[in-house]
Protein backbone atom coordinates (compact mmCIF):
# COMPACT_ATOMS: atom_id res chain seq x y z
CA UNK A 1 0.00 0.00 0.00
CA UNK A 2 1.63 3.31 -1.24
CA UNK A 3 1.81 5.97 2.01
CA UNK A 4 -0.01 9.37 1.13
CA UNK A 5 1.71 11.82 2.85
CA UNK A 6 -0.95 14.41 4.52
CA UNK A 7 1.58 17.67 3.78
CA UNK A 8 4.81 18.21 1.89
CA UNK A 9 6.44 21.54 1.77
CA UNK A 10 6.21 23.22 -1.33
CA UNK A 11 9.07 25.49 -1.27
CA UNK A 12 9.07 28.76 -2.86
CA UNK A 13 11.97 28.26 -5.20
CA UNK A 14 9.85 24.61 -6.35
CA UNK A 15 6.73 26.61 -6.68
CA UNK A 16 8.21 28.74 -8.98
CA UNK A 17 9.58 26.22 -11.02
CA UNK A 18 6.61 24.23 -10.61
CA UNK A 19 4.17 27.20 -11.75
CA UNK A 20 6.58 28.61 -14.23
CA UNK A 21 6.69 24.79 -16.18
CA UNK A 22 2.44 24.37 -16.14
CA UNK A 23 2.87 28.15 -17.41
CA UNK A 24 4.08 27.19 -20.13
CA UNK A 25 2.34 23.67 -20.81
CA UNK A 26 -1.36 24.86 -19.80
CA UNK A 27 -1.38 28.75 -20.15
CA UNK A 28 -2.84 28.56 -16.52
CA UNK A 29 -1.01 31.23 -14.31
CA UNK A 30 -0.51 30.78 -10.77
CA UNK A 31 0.41 33.90 -8.39
CA UNK A 32 2.75 33.96 -5.60
CA UNK A 33 -0.84 34.10 -3.62
CA UNK A 34 -1.57 30.72 -4.82
CA UNK A 35 1.20 28.53 -3.74
CA UNK A 36 -0.68 26.51 -1.17
CA UNK A 37 -3.30 26.00 -3.86
CA UNK A 38 -1.08 24.38 -6.30
CA UNK A 39 0.50 22.53 -3.35
CA UNK A 40 -2.79 20.65 -2.44
CA UNK A 41 -3.86 20.21 -6.27
CA UNK A 42 -0.72 18.62 -6.99
CA UNK A 43 0.49 16.54 -3.44
CA UNK A 44 -2.01 13.62 -4.64
CA UNK A 45 -0.06 12.89 -7.77
CA UNK A 46 3.37 13.67 -6.21
CA UNK A 47 1.93 10.50 -3.92
CA UNK A 48 0.37 8.68 -6.33
CA UNK A 49 3.75 8.14 -8.36
CA UNK A 50 5.47 7.41 -5.11
CA UNK A 51 7.57 10.81 -5.04
CA UNK A 52 8.81 12.09 -1.85
CA UNK A 53 9.16 15.50 -2.89
CA UNK A 54 7.67 18.19 -5.24
CA UNK A 55 11.12 18.98 -6.90
CA UNK A 56 10.90 15.28 -7.52
CA UNK A 57 7.62 15.79 -9.20
CA UNK A 58 8.77 18.63 -11.24
CA UNK A 59 11.77 16.49 -12.66
CA UNK A 60 9.87 13.78 -13.99
CA UNK A 61 6.90 16.27 -15.42
CA UNK A 62 10.06 17.97 -17.61
CA UNK A 63 12.05 15.06 -18.15
CA UNK A 64 10.23 11.66 -17.46
CA UNK A 65 9.87 9.29 -20.32
CA UNK A 66 5.76 9.18 -18.86
CA UNK A 67 5.85 12.73 -18.39
CA UNK A 68 3.12 12.98 -21.37
CA UNK A 69 0.91 10.83 -19.81
CA UNK A 70 1.66 12.96 -16.22
CA UNK A 71 0.55 15.89 -18.34
CA UNK A 72 -2.91 15.11 -18.48
CA UNK A 73 -3.48 14.47 -14.83
CA UNK A 74 -2.19 18.02 -14.17
CA UNK A 75 -4.66 19.23 -16.30
CA UNK A 76 -7.57 17.18 -14.44
CA UNK A 77 -5.78 18.43 -11.13
CA UNK A 78 -6.07 21.99 -12.17
CA UNK A 79 -8.86 22.20 -13.72
CA UNK A 80 -12.02 24.38 -12.32
CA UNK A 81 -14.96 22.39 -13.41
CA UNK A 82 -17.34 25.44 -12.83
CA UNK A 83 -20.62 25.20 -15.96
CA UNK A 84 -23.76 25.21 -16.04
CA UNK A 85 -26.54 25.28 -18.82
CA UNK A 86 -27.72 28.14 -20.45
CA UNK A 87 -24.50 30.06 -18.40
CA UNK A 88 -24.47 33.68 -20.43
CA UNK A 89 -27.31 33.00 -22.64
CA UNK A 90 -27.86 36.10 -24.23
CA UNK A 91 -24.18 34.94 -26.30
CA UNK A 92 -25.53 31.77 -27.36
CA UNK A 93 -29.33 33.64 -28.53
CA UNK A 94 -27.05 36.15 -30.44
CA UNK A 95 -25.34 33.02 -32.22
CA UNK A 96 -28.72 31.70 -33.04
CA UNK A 97 -30.92 34.56 -33.70
CA UNK A 98 -28.13 36.49 -36.08
CA UNK A 99 -25.07 34.75 -36.40
CA UNK A 100 -26.38 31.32 -38.07
CA UNK A 101 -28.87 33.28 -40.30
CA UNK A 102 -25.89 35.96 -41.99
CA UNK A 103 -24.15 32.52 -42.31
CA UNK A 104 -26.41 30.86 -44.48
CA UNK A 105 -27.66 33.72 -46.30
CA UNK A 106 -23.77 33.25 -47.93
CA UNK A 107 -23.35 29.83 -47.47
CA UNK A 108 -24.41 26.34 -48.24
CA UNK A 109 -21.24 24.46 -46.65
CA UNK A 110 -21.59 23.47 -43.14
CA UNK A 111 -21.31 26.04 -40.28
CA UNK A 112 -18.65 24.87 -37.81
CA UNK A 113 -18.76 25.85 -34.32
CA UNK A 114 -16.28 25.08 -31.25
CA UNK A 115 -16.60 25.38 -27.79
CA UNK A 116 -12.87 25.75 -26.85
CA UNK A 117 -12.73 24.62 -23.02
CA UNK A 118 -16.25 22.85 -22.37
CA UNK A 119 -16.01 21.33 -19.50
CA UNK A 120 -18.31 18.81 -18.72
CA UNK A 121 -20.31 19.71 -22.03
CA UNK A 122 -23.00 22.13 -20.51
CA UNK A 123 -21.96 25.11 -23.17
CA UNK A 124 -22.08 23.42 -26.11
CA UNK A 125 -25.13 21.18 -24.85
CA UNK A 126 -26.96 24.80 -24.56
CA UNK A 127 -25.64 25.62 -28.07
CA UNK A 128 -27.26 22.35 -29.50
CA UNK A 129 -30.20 22.51 -27.46
CA UNK A 130 -31.00 26.28 -28.70
CA UNK A 131 -30.24 25.62 -31.99
CA UNK A 132 -32.75 22.96 -32.01
CA UNK A 133 -35.30 25.35 -30.28
CA UNK A 134 -35.05 27.13 -33.65
CA UNK A 135 -35.13 24.37 -35.98
CA UNK A 136 -31.47 24.74 -37.16
CA UNK A 137 -30.76 21.39 -38.02
CA UNK A 138 -33.08 20.53 -39.61
CA UNK A 139 -32.35 23.69 -41.97
CA UNK A 140 -28.59 23.78 -42.73
CA UNK A 141 -25.73 21.72 -42.15
CA UNK A 142 -24.23 22.78 -38.27
CA UNK A 143 -21.21 21.09 -36.72
CA UNK A 144 -20.23 21.28 -33.18
CA UNK A 145 -17.21 20.41 -31.74
CA UNK A 146 -16.24 20.51 -27.95
CA UNK A 147 -12.93 19.77 -25.99
CA UNK A 148 -11.06 20.25 -22.83
CA UNK A 149 -7.80 19.93 -21.71
CA UNK A 150 -9.18 17.36 -19.19
CA UNK A 151 -9.71 14.03 -19.75
CA UNK A 152 -11.86 13.46 -16.97
CA UNK A 153 -14.02 16.58 -17.59
CA UNK A 154 -14.67 14.86 -21.24
CA UNK A 155 -15.12 11.50 -19.67
CA UNK A 156 -18.04 13.16 -17.75
CA UNK A 157 -19.34 15.25 -21.01
CA UNK A 158 -19.07 11.96 -22.92
CA UNK A 159 -21.43 10.50 -20.08
CA UNK A 160 -24.28 12.78 -20.79
CA UNK A 161 -24.84 12.89 -17.34
CA UNK A 162 -25.91 15.58 -15.37
CA UNK A 163 -27.11 16.54 -11.79
CA UNK A 164 -28.87 19.13 -10.38
CA UNK A 165 -26.03 21.99 -9.96
CA UNK A 166 -25.94 21.86 -13.58
CA UNK A 167 -29.17 23.00 -14.25
CA UNK A 168 -29.08 26.02 -11.88
CA UNK A 169 -30.22 28.88 -14.96
CA UNK A 170 -31.85 26.45 -17.26
CA UNK A 171 -36.02 27.22 -17.80
CA UNK A 172 -37.68 24.28 -16.29
CA UNK A 173 -39.54 23.65 -19.49
CA UNK A 174 -36.16 23.42 -21.59
CA UNK A 175 -35.31 20.50 -18.76
CA UNK A 176 -38.08 18.58 -19.40
CA UNK A 177 -38.00 18.59 -23.19
CA UNK A 178 -34.31 17.71 -23.25
CA UNK A 179 -33.44 15.44 -20.25
CA UNK A 180 -34.75 12.55 -18.61
CA UNK A 181 -33.54 11.72 -14.77
CA UNK A 182 -32.01 8.38 -14.76
CA UNK A 183 -31.33 7.67 -10.24
CA UNK A 184 -29.85 10.92 -9.11
CA UNK A 185 -28.85 12.36 -12.37
CA UNK A 186 -30.40 13.69 -15.49
CA UNK A 187 -29.51 12.39 -18.73
CA UNK A 188 -29.38 14.75 -21.71
CA UNK A 189 -31.52 13.53 -24.87
CA UNK A 190 -29.57 11.20 -27.12
CA UNK A 191 -29.86 13.26 -30.33
CA UNK A 192 -28.83 16.53 -28.70
CA UNK A 193 -25.51 14.69 -27.01
CA UNK A 194 -24.98 12.76 -30.71
CA UNK A 195 -24.74 16.58 -32.35
CA UNK A 196 -21.68 17.06 -30.59
CA UNK A 197 -17.65 16.13 -31.68
CA UNK A 198 -16.12 15.39 -27.94
CA UNK A 199 -12.46 15.39 -27.83
CA UNK A 200 -9.54 16.42 -25.37
CA UNK A 201 -7.69 19.39 -26.73
CA UNK A 202 -5.01 21.50 -24.97
CA UNK A 203 -5.63 25.39 -25.94
CA UNK A 204 -1.81 25.85 -25.67
CA UNK A 205 -1.13 22.60 -28.51
CA UNK A 206 -0.33 24.30 -31.53
CA UNK A 207 -0.85 21.22 -33.37
CA UNK A 208 -4.16 20.19 -31.74
CA UNK A 209 -5.67 23.83 -31.54
CA UNK A 210 -5.31 24.09 -35.16
CA UNK A 211 -7.72 22.02 -36.58
CA UNK A 212 -10.30 23.20 -34.33
CA UNK A 213 -9.93 27.02 -35.22
CA UNK A 214 -11.12 26.43 -37.84
CA UNK A 215 -14.20 26.95 -37.17
CA UNK A 216 -16.48 30.45 -37.69
CA UNK A 217 -17.32 30.39 -34.50
CA UNK A 218 -15.75 29.82 -31.36
CA UNK A 219 -17.00 29.66 -27.89
CA UNK A 220 -13.76 30.34 -25.39
CA UNK A 221 -15.47 31.09 -22.13
CA UNK A 222 -14.10 31.47 -18.54
CA UNK A 223 -11.00 30.00 -19.26
CA UNK A 224 -8.47 33.07 -20.04
CA UNK A 225 -9.53 34.17 -16.59
CA UNK A 226 -6.95 31.62 -15.69
CA UNK A 227 -4.28 32.40 -17.91
CA UNK A 228 -1.37 35.24 -18.26
CA UNK A 229 -1.69 37.90 -20.68
CA UNK A 230 0.94 36.41 -22.20
CA UNK A 231 -1.12 32.87 -22.76
CA UNK A 232 -4.00 34.82 -23.76
CA UNK A 233 -2.20 36.43 -26.39
CA UNK A 234 -0.73 33.24 -28.11
CA UNK A 235 -4.22 31.61 -28.20
CA UNK A 236 -6.19 34.16 -29.29
CA UNK A 237 -3.42 35.00 -32.23
CA UNK A 238 -4.18 31.45 -33.18
CA UNK A 239 -7.45 31.49 -33.31
CA UNK A 240 -7.01 34.70 -35.15
CA UNK A 241 -4.76 32.78 -37.95
CA UNK A 242 -6.77 29.70 -38.62
CA UNK A 243 -10.85 31.34 -38.05
CA UNK A 244 -12.78 31.87 -41.70
CA UNK A 245 -13.34 35.53 -42.38
CA UNK A 246 -16.01 36.70 -40.98
CA UNK A 247 -14.97 34.82 -37.86
CA UNK A 248 -16.61 35.19 -33.97
CA UNK A 249 -15.25 34.45 -31.25
CA UNK A 250 -17.28 34.74 -27.76
CA UNK A 251 -15.47 35.48 -24.34
CA UNK A 252 -17.35 34.67 -21.04
CA UNK A 253 -18.12 38.11 -19.50
CA UNK A 254 -15.44 39.00 -17.13
CA UNK A 255 -13.39 38.49 -19.53
CA UNK A 256 -11.68 40.67 -22.43
CA UNK A 257 -9.21 41.20 -25.06
CA UNK A 258 -9.25 45.44 -24.76
CA UNK A 259 -5.81 45.61 -23.11
CA UNK A 260 -4.04 43.09 -25.67
CA UNK A 261 -3.93 44.83 -28.82
CA UNK A 262 -5.19 41.63 -30.83
CA UNK A 263 -6.51 42.15 -34.13
CA UNK A 264 -10.39 41.30 -33.13
CA UNK A 265 -12.66 44.09 -33.11
CA UNK A 266 -15.34 43.96 -30.42
CA UNK A 267 -18.51 44.27 -31.51
CA UNK A 268 -22.31 44.08 -30.05
CA UNK A 269 -24.76 41.67 -31.49
CA UNK A 270 -28.25 41.41 -30.07
CA UNK A 271 -26.82 42.69 -26.92
CA UNK A 272 -23.91 40.70 -26.91
CA UNK A 273 -20.36 41.44 -27.55
CA UNK A 274 -18.60 39.23 -29.48
CA UNK A 275 -14.65 39.63 -31.21
CA UNK A 276 -14.98 39.49 -34.75
CA UNK A 277 -12.32 38.67 -37.24
CA UNK A 278 -13.08 40.94 -40.18
CA UNK A 279 -10.87 41.56 -42.72
CA UNK A 280 -11.73 43.25 -45.63
C1 LIG B 1 -14.55 27.31 -15.66
S1 LIG B 1 -14.47 26.09 -16.92
C2 LIG B 1 -15.33 26.91 -18.24
C3 LIG B 1 -16.42 26.04 -18.86
C4 LIG B 1 -17.30 26.74 -19.89
N1 LIG B 1 -16.54 27.28 -21.00
C5 LIG B 1 -18.13 27.83 -19.26
O1 LIG B 1 -17.91 29.01 -19.53
O2 LIG B 1 -19.04 27.50 -18.47
C6 LIG B 1 -12.75 26.22 -17.41
C7 LIG B 1 -12.24 25.00 -18.16
O3 LIG B 1 -11.03 25.37 -18.82
C8 LIG B 1 -10.25 24.20 -18.96
N2 LIG B 1 -8.87 24.54 -19.28
C9 LIG B 1 -7.92 25.11 -18.48
N3 LIG B 1 -6.76 25.23 -19.17
C10 LIG B 1 -6.99 24.75 -20.40
C11 LIG B 1 -6.18 24.60 -21.56
N4 LIG B 1 -4.89 24.98 -21.58
N5 LIG B 1 -6.73 24.06 -22.66
C12 LIG B 1 -8.04 23.68 -22.67
N6 LIG B 1 -8.84 23.78 -21.60
C13 LIG B 1 -8.33 24.31 -20.49
C14 LIG B 1 -10.41 23.51 -17.62
O4 LIG B 1 -10.10 22.14 -17.70
C15 LIG B 1 -11.89 23.79 -17.29
O5 LIG B 1 -12.70 22.70 -17.65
Amino acid sequence: MRLFPKSLNLSENVFLLLRDLIHERTGVNYEDSKRDILAEKLLPRVSERGLESFLDYYYLLKYDTSASEEWKHVMDAIAVPETYFWREIDQIHALVNIIVPKYFKKHSEPLRIWSAACSTGEEPLSIAIALNEQNWFWKAPIEIYASDASRSAIAKACSGLYRERSFRALPPNIKEKYFHKENEAWRIAPEIHARIKWQTANLLDESEVRPLAKATVIFCRNVFIYFSEKTIRKTVNLFWECMPNPGYLFLGSSESLLKLNTEFELEEINGSFVYVKNKR
